[in-house]
């Protein structure tokens, strides 16, 4: 694997899934896969789990990590080529990319979108200025449309509580915000749900909330989230906001809120969510508190994920 940008990128989501639930039983077991490497870690945008269970997961391979908040702590970084930097951007991602290349063995980046340029979130052009410029394998950390060390959890998650030989259902359902948030995460699940044949995998969403349809793909797709979520084993839970409408908070219903009657037509449905969740407006306290929530389990498996991955990259260096 030379990069980890989107499923694209792994030989295939079973294979990755087994290799992170082989490191789960045994984190230690290649300690020395990563001695004398170091993985840089870097964020333009805020972050909790991937900040942390990636260090862990690089530390468990015997790496060095160096985590830099470039957004907070580094040079205003001018992302456009061909510029007259007379403004308040300091330093060109040609240079401060390739210096990081210089200093560590994989780079790994945080880019939020802005959601105010569809099409230059859309065409990713932040993190492919560092993927050009880095000269060195690019780990996305999330980037403008995708989060796959979330999605590759999540099949973690999904893998591990899942015991039975039947596909279990999958449902993906948008929930309220009170911000716009980005397709990040809705887009990169259907992506490796639709990648992943272990699933059955359908969306629910109200109308203006439909994805960009080349991650979305095949699934199934509901305006009625109790129609969606009947039989359902796995509800994932998550906000976005208008790839339509690009950007904009077009609905507002309380009634898409997950709680105990909302589950109350599945199979006892597991309840993910990738973290943070706005309590009470998102998902309800006695979902989040009560048996049916598994939120904890599969953030701890982000450790997992991670390592899989930096371990595929530092194998085929
Ligand atoms: N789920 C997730 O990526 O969490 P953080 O934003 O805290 O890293």
């Amino acid at each position: 694997m030379k990069q980890f940008i989107s499923v694209e990128d792994v030989p295939g989501v079973p294979q990755m899934v087994d290799i992170a639930l082989d490191y789960k039983k045994n984190p230690f077991k290649e300690k020395g896969l990563g001695e004398n490497k170091t993985l840089g870690m870097i964020f333009l945008n805020p972050s909790l789990r991937t900040r942390l269970s990636t260090q862990v997961a690089a530390r468990n391979l015997g790496m060095e990590v160096v985590v830099f908040n470039i957004d907070k702590e580094g040079w205003a970084l001018e992302m456009n080529d061909g510029v007259v930097m007379n403004g308040n951007t300091t330093e060109h991602v040609k240079e401060a990319a390739a210096v990081m290349g210089q200093y560590f063995d994989i780079l790994s980046i945080r880019t939020f979108p802005g959601l105010k340029n569809k099409e230059e979130d859309y065409t990713e052009k932040y993190i492919n200025q560092f993927i050009k410029y880095a000269g060195k394998p690019v780990i996305s950390l999330e980037s403008a449309t995708l989060h796959p060390l979330q999605s590759l959890t999540d099949a973690i998650t999904i893998r591990e509580q899942w015991q039975q030989t039947r596909k279990p259902k999958v449902v993906m359902t948008w929930a309220p915000h009170v911000k716009p948030l980005p397709q990040a995460v809705p887009n990169s699940f259907a992506q490796w749900m639709n990648a992943w044949d272990e699933v059955d995998f359908s969306i629910a969403h109200p109308e203006g909330y439909e994805l960009d349809p080349k991650f979305s793909g095949n699934a199934k797709i509901y305006h009625n989230q109790q129609e969606a979520l009947e039989g359902a084993d796995f509800v994932y839970v998550k906000n976005w906001s208008s790839y339509t409408d690009y950007g904009k908070i077009l609905n507002s219903d309380p009634a898409w809120m997950v709680s105990n009657d909302t589950l109350k037509n599945t199979n006892t449905a597991k309840v993910m969510h990738c973290l943070p969740v706005r309590r009470n407006v998102v998902i309800a306290d006695e979902v989040l508190d009560g048996p049916q929530s598994i939120v904890i389990p599969e953030a701890g498996n982000r450790t997992w994920a991670a390592q899989a991955v930096i371990s595929e990259i530092l194998k085929n260096r």
